[in-house]
C-alpha cells in the first residue's frame, strides 16, 4: 500500500499550511481534525482523492477506522486545545485532550513504525530564567493556582512523553516547541495577539493591548514554519530530541501595536487593558520569550524568508479585502434576502 502522511489538527491554522505543503510535494494525505478549533473551509479547496478529511477526534477516529494508522509512514501531530484564553476558561478539556491524544498517537505511530513529528509550544518554558531560550534550560512553570499554566503543563507532558516513547520504544519522534507563529487563517477567538489587532485596526476599533505593552516576544510567519516541519522529520538527527522553531527578531506588543496601525494606516488608538482585567485574578505573562534557533541550525539550514513588516502587511491587505466583502452592499444583499 501506498505510504502516506497523517495531519492531526490539519484544519487549523498551522496545520492547513502544512497540509498545503505536503500536498505541494505530492504525498497523499489524511487529515484528522475534530474541527473544534480548526475550520472544514481552511483546506476545503485541497480536499481529493489524495487528501482525505475525517472530521472527528484522534481517539473516535482510531475506534471508527480501525485500519486509520494502516498505510501511514509519517505523522504530523498538531491537534491540541490551544491558546491561553482556553487553557484559562476550559483547564481540565486542554489538560486531557493534549496529554491523551498525543499517548494515542505515539501508540499508534509505534505500531506502525511510523516517524512522527509532535508540536509543543514555547509555553513549556514557563517564565524562563534568562534569554533566548534553549531547549536544555529549565522549565519553570507558574503556581497550580494561576490556569494559564494548564496549558504549559499539558505540552510538557506530551514532550516527555514523546522522548519517552523514543527512549523506551526507539520510536522516531520528533518534538518541536513552536514559538509565536503568524499567517492567515489563524484567529484571535483563543488570545492570539496578532490576529486581534489586524481585526480591530482594519475595523477602525482601538487596540486592546494587556498589561503595559513592554512584553516582548519574537513572530514567525506560518510559511517558515511549515516549510521546517518535513525536513526536520526526515532527518534522524533529530529523533528524540527537542527542537525551537520561531523568529528570533523581538518586539515589545506596544510596538507591535504601533506598527500595525502605521501599517492599516487607520486612525487607531491604543488602550491598555490591566491582566486582572483581561484574564482574571493572578493572570500572570512571560517578559520576554525568544528562541535559541541554535540547535536547529546546526541540524538544518534555517533563516527565516518573511521578515514581520512583510507578513503583517500581507495580513492586513486580505483582512480589508475581508472586511470590504463583508460590508458591500452586494453582500449585505445577500443577507437580507433571509430576512
Ligand atoms: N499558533 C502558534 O503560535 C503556536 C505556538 C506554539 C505552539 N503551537 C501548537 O501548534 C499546534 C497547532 O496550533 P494552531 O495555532 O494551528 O491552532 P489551531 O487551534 O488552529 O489548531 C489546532 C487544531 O486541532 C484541532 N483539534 C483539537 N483537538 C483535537 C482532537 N482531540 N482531535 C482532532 N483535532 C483536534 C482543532 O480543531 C484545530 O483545527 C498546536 O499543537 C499548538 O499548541 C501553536
Amino acid at each position: 500500500m501506498a505510504a502516506k502522511t497523517l495531519i492531526t489538527g490539519g484544519a487549523g491554522f498551522i496545520g492547513s499550511h502544512l497540509v498545503e505543503h505536503i500536498k505541494a510535494q505530492g504525498r497523499d494525505l489524511v487529515v484528522v481534525d475534530n474541527l473544534s478549533s480548526g475550520l472544514e473551509s481552511n483546506i476545503q479547496p485541497l480536499l481529493d482523492v489524495h487528501c482525505q478529511l475525517i472530521a472527528s477526534s484522534v481517539r473516535d477516529a482510531v475506534d471508527e477506522y480501525p485500519k486509520l494508522f494502516a498505510d501511514i509512514d509519517e505523522v504530523y501531530h498538531l491537534a491540541a486545545s490551544v491558546g491561553v484564553r482556553t487553557a484559562v476558561a476550559t483547564p481540565i478539556g486542554t489538560i486531557t485532550n493534549n496529554i491523551e491524544e498525543t499517548r494515542l498517537v505515539l501508540e499508534q505511530a509505534k505500531q506502525q513504525n511510523a516517524r512522527v513529528l509532535i508540536c509543543s509550544s514555547s509555553e513549556v518554558y514557563g517564565k524562563p530564567m534568562r534569554q533566548p531560550m534553549s531547549e536544555d534550560d529549565d522549565l519553570v512553570i507558574g503556581p497550580p493556582r494561576c490556569s494559564r499554566w494548564s496549558f504549559a503543563l499539558s505540552k510538557a507532558v506530551a514532550e516527555q512523553l514523546s522522548l519517552a516513547f523514543a527512549y523506551q520504544h526507539g520510536l522516531a519522534v520528533t518534538v518541536v516547541r513552536l514559538f509565536n507563529t503568524i499567517g492567515p487563517r489563524q484567529v484571535g477567538d483563543y488570545g492570539m495577539v496578532v490576529p486581534r489587532f489586524v481585526q480591530r485596526a482594519v475595523r477602525g476599533d482601538d487596540l486592546e493591548i494587556h498589561g503595559d505593552g513592554s512584553q516582548r516576544r519574537s513572530f514567525c510567519d506560518v510559511q517558515d514554519v511549515v516549510s521546517v516541519m518535513p525536513r526536520l522529520l526526515a532527518c534522524e538527527e533529530s529523533y528524540g530530541q527537542v527542537f525551537n522553531i520561531g523568529g528570533d527578531t523581538e518586539i515589545s506588543i506596544d510596538q507591535l501595536a504601533d506598527l500595525v496601525i502605521e501599517l492599516s494606516g487607520g486612525d487607531i488608538r491604543k488602550r491598555y487593558v490591566p491582566y486582572d482585567q483581561a484574564f482574571g485574578p493572578g493572570f500572570e505573562d512571560p517578559a520576554r520569550r525568544i528562541p535559541d534557533l541554535s540547535k536547529l541550525r546546526e541540524i538544518i539550514d534555517y533563516t527565516p524568508r518573511y521578515d514581520l513588516r512583510e507578513t503583517l502587511s500581507k495580513l492586513i491587505r486580505l483582512a480589508k479585502q475581508e472586511h470590504r466583502t463583508a460590508v458591500s452592499p452586494r453582500h449585505r444583499r445577500g443577507k437580507d434576502q433571509f430576512l
